[in-house]
């Protein structure tokens, strides 16, 4: 075990990746990197990262922002409940700790939105605390060094993993530990397709690799199927502005702004027939395509029409806002799931 570790770390040494969060140990850029860093790629990340800290450079700012300035900046980094957290830890540190990051692992995880893994992440890097941060990455690696074959979707099983990698963590920079595991499933112990076996400094203690299976490991049981939703996109226009709703306050994609929307595919016969029942007077109809987008147990299969409109009922007035282009581009957040609806009217 101590020579994986060994190798592991020096490895990290000499190709560690340059990242934006990797240039200080400040808990607040630490925390904030990790937070995005769940559900979303590192080099989707890096710029959100910057943009962030500039607007909010550090707890006070982020628990005095506004929600909609909040809301704007983490606009296309989805999974927006995420923000919401980041905002509401910030206010309750502001309001009972004076605004001081908490210090050890038990306590970073009891913050909203924060869990074991994040935790460790933080404790780990930030402070030094010799905990692990085990994520899909480290179940790959470790499954594969040691031809472990059990259900990783299994509770049970994360856990015993999640022990075993604590044995490893080492007293002198734990972060550094968890950050070069993180860097080997990201650029060498490939998650889909051959592993670049030959660049990994664990090459020598992998079991899969002296057998060859490294393309069995993880074993995984399938998961549930996502639930499929058809919709239908309205983008109503009206001299050179558009219809917005405010999405419900709870739930999927709570308190954004999106284009009023219909349940199912609608062929043009039925928009029209939609608008007629609506009393809406369209000018022009035009069909802007398909669009899907995948969430985490949701997959929506969307049909968008523009539709610019002769005139404006009272129904219209009181049920949605009128935005303009600018207005779309810098004030309302919009999810990325209408971006490739937003993309072809901005
Ligand atoms: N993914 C999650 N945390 C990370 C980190 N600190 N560095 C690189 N990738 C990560």
């Amino acid at each position: 075990m101590d020579e994986i570790v060994k190798s592991l770390l020096r490895w990290y040494q000499s190709h560690k990746r340059e990242l934006p969060w990797r240039r200080d140990r400040n808990p607040y850029h630490i925390w904030v990197s990790e937070i995005m860093l769940q559900q979303t790629r590192v080099e989707a990340v890096k710029d959100y990262y910057q943009r962030f800290l500039e607007a909010l450079p550090d707890i006070f700012a982020l628990a005095a922002v506004e929600d909609d300035v909040l809301m704007k900046l983490w606009q296309g980094l989805g999974y927006y409940n995420r923000a919401r957290n980041l905002k509401k830890s910030a206010v309750l540190l502001v309001e009972q700790y004076g605004g001081e990051f908490p210090e050890s692992f038990t306590r970073i995880q009891k913050l909203p939105g924060i869990g074991i893994y994040t935790a460790g992440a933080i404790a780990s890097i930030a402070f030094g605390e010799r905990v692990p941060a085990v994520d899909g990455n480290v179940y790959r690696i470790y499954t594969r060094l040691f031809e472990d074959g059990d259900d990783i979707s299994k509770g049970a099983v994360q856990k015993r993993i999640r022990e075993k990698i604590a044995e490893m963590v080492p007293e002198e920079n734990p972060g550094d530990f968890n950050q070069a595991l993180m860097d080997l499933g990201a650029n060498v112990c490939l998650p889909n397709g051959e592993p670049l076996c030959a660049d990994c400094p664990l090459e020598g203690f992998c079991l899969a690799k002296k057998n060859e299976t490294m393309m069995q490991y993880p074993y995984k049981s399938p998961g549930k199927k996502r639930r499929i939703e058809e919709k239908t996109v309205f983008i109503l226009e009206y001299h050179g502005k558009y219809c917005l709703q405010k999405r419900p306050e709870t739930g999927l994609l709570a308190g954004l702004w999106e284009f009023p929307v219909q349940e199912g595919n609608l062929t043009v016969q039925e928009v029209l027939g939609k608008l007629e029942e609506w009393g809406e007077m369209a000018e022009e109809l035009e069909l802007l395509g398909k669009a899907k987008h995948i969430f985490s147990h949701i997959e929506w299969r969307m049909i968008g029409y523009l539709v610019r409109l002769k005139a404006i009922t009272p129904e219209i007035r009181e049920s949605f806002i009128l935005a303009s282009k600018e207005e779309l581009r810098e004030k309302y957040s919009i999810p990325s799931a209408y971006v490739a609806y937003l993309r072809q009217l901005l």
